[in-house]
């Protein structure tokens, strides 16, 4: 079995399939059922998104306040209609198990003086129920137990490698192609092969992601006609810290948690603190376009104890000369989490047999049009450990489960490509793509971003978008003429792939519904309460979330 990527699913699945490496080595790589277990990553193991998430783990773990039902009912109302009831009851039933499991493998979380697990709140969420570590450096702790864990097991690791394309064969996916990090190109075949190559934040010039999260996987899925489903609910998160450091270095959620304020440029407060993120991101997207400004405030002053709870971030803030407990802090959306990604059913299979997906890269239907705060990494162990449990039961294919159901019962209505690209056949070629066979890389990335960014933000539209994918379907056939040589290349070729199904998906979907916003469709229709799925580039509209049936061609339509 091959992993591509090594955050918190990739690994959760790893470890559980991969025997634990005996004194001598011997077995390297082959676990206890005769599977040989391989991780492939792009950079050193330890190096994923998962290391940069901040407030935490939600999970029912703590007083009779809480319940699953509730965490279930929370995850529904900030997914604004579109999750999958059945992947949230999974999610928020084996979530609290993958926690204690993760404790037992040696990570270690915050806890009260009496020895309880420290429980924090975050926007969304109707009680505390957020586990942290370091304060707010809970992806570091996490990814340092799974790495751990990986490394003492029989897991093969092969790191600097990356993979460019799956190898699909008779129907079945068989491993990828992959430059090696001797930079040749390998075939790297695998019966099982796993995404879990993380999200896409760097399509955009704002972002909270590190430069790793190139949208490999939901890439080369769409390369492949694999199905992927929600890929125009980009969720930004409403408070990254306005500095031209990039990744933009992130302010918690839970900072709001403990009573932080959102401020305008007047130093008035507009919003619900703990409102979901979409609802607090356009919020303040509104605001700045009101005021004429381009960041607003986040006033932490009255936290008691803050560099005691926060020390990481009160370190990073002091580092450029901020003090939270006297300055305001400036703040503005950055793009933070996709919460689409390769269509699943609900042990991690794909459409394509042989293919599995888990974490940031996969639509498992838990966070619909909006995730739910600190449900990402919760989402990473617990499906991560379901594909690796069906992995070792023998399952194969997917099963009409979860999102995957409709896909498979054939409910998609196709909505014509011509529609969803309105732009096709208009792109005009930017300064970075001089015709060369390969454009500068660096130069015609920050294109796609600054594109993405002014077209595809908080707050799109018709013509916005269009303005992106004008910008992208030249950069496209630039960069479409080589074979990728260097992983630099690879990532530029995934986010104009990425890029290019982002935008057509928000084009097709005229409404506004959690993440995705349209000025020029600014409610929630009834129609549209559906699932987008793209395969190559045929689209599909799937019903069976209980939407009305309705002309959405009419409404595409108006769209234009
Ligand atoms: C945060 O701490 O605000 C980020 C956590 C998340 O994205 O779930």
């Amino acid at each position: 079995m091959l992993v591509l990527g090594s955050g918190v699913a990739g690994l959760s699945a790893a470890v559980r399939l991969a025997a634990p490496m005996s004194p001598d080595g011997a077995g390297f790589g082959i676990d206890s059922n005769g599977l040989r277990v391989g991780v492939l990553t792009k950079a050193e193991l330890s190096q994923s998104a998962t290391r940069w998430a901040q407030g935490g783990v939600a999970a029912v773990l703590g007083g009779d306040e809480d319940s699953t039902d509730l965490h279930l009912a929370d995850t529904l109302a900030a997914g604004a209609g579109l999750c999958d009831t059945d992947a949230v009851r999974v999610l928020v039933d084996e979530g609290p198990t993958r926690v204690h499991e993760l404790i037992a493998m040696g990570a270690v979380f915050d806890r009260q003086p009496g020895g309880a697990l420290a429980l924090a709140r975050e926007g969304g969420h109707s009680t505390a129920r957020v586990v942290h570590a370091g304060g707010a450096a809970t992806g570091v702790e996490v990814e340092r137990a799974l790495v751990d864990a990986t490394r003492g097991s029989a897991a093969a690791v092969l790191e600097e490698w990356f993979a460019l394309d799956l190898l699909v064969e008779g129907g079945r996916c068989r491993g990828v192609r992959a430059l090696s990090a001797g930079g040749r190109i390998v075939e790297v075949r695998a019966t099982h092969t796993v995404l879990a190559t993380g999200g896409a934040g760097q399509l955009f010039a704002v972002t909270t992601n590190p430069a790793e999260a190139t949208a490999d996987g939901l890439a080369m899925a769409l390369r492949a006609g694999v199905p992927v489903a929600d890929v125009e609910f980009m969720q930004f998160h409403p408070t990254a810290l306005h500095h031209p450091a990039m990744p933009r270095p992130l302010l918690s959620e839970a900072l709001r948690g403990h009573g932080a304020l959102l401020r305008d440029a007047r130093g008035e407060r507009f919003v619900e603190e703990l409102a979901p993120r979409d609802v607090v991101s356009r919020a303040m997207a509104e605001r700045m376009q009101e005021q004429g400004v381009d960041s607003l405030w986040l006033d932490a002053t009255a936290l008691p104890s803050f560099d005691a709870r926060f020390p990481t971030i009160a370190a990073s803030l002091r580092a450029i000369g901020l003090d939270p407990s006297r300055d305001w802090l400036p703040i503005a959306p950055a793009a933070h989490y996709l919460s689409g990604g390769v269509l699943t059913d609900l042990s991690g299979a794909t459409a394509l047999a042989g293919l599995w997906a888990a974490g940031e890269v996969a639509c498992t239907g838990v966070h619909g049009a909006n995730r739910l705060a600190s449900n990402s990494l919760l989402e990473g162990m617990v499906f991560g450990a379901r594909l690796a449990e069906a992995i070792l039961a023998g399952r194969d294919g997917p099963s009409p489960t979860g999102v995957m159901g409709a896909v498979l019962a054939g409910t998609a209505v196709p909505v014509d490509s011509g529609v969803a690209a309105p732009w096709t056949g208009q792109g005009s070629m930017d300064p970075a793509t001089d015709g060369s066979t390969w454009p500068d890389v660096t130069k015609t990335r920050d294109c796609v971003q600054r594109a993405m960014t002014a077209g595809a933000g908080v707050v799109r539209s018709a013509d916005s978008l269009a303005g992106a994918g004008r910008v992208v379907e030249a950069i496209g056939a630039a960069v479409g003429r080589g074979t990728p040589e260097s992983r630099a290349h690879g990532e530029l070729v995934n986010l104009v792939t990425a890029a290019g199904s982002v935008l057509r998906s928000a084009t097709v979907r005229c409404e506004t519904r959690g993440a995705h916003a349209r000025s020029d469709h600014p409610d929630p229709l009834d129609r549209w309460r559906c699932r987008i799925v793209r395969s190559g580039d045929g689209v599909g509209i799937l019903d069976g979330l209980g939407a009305p049936e309705a002309d959405r061609s009419g409404s595409t339509a108006a769209g234009r």
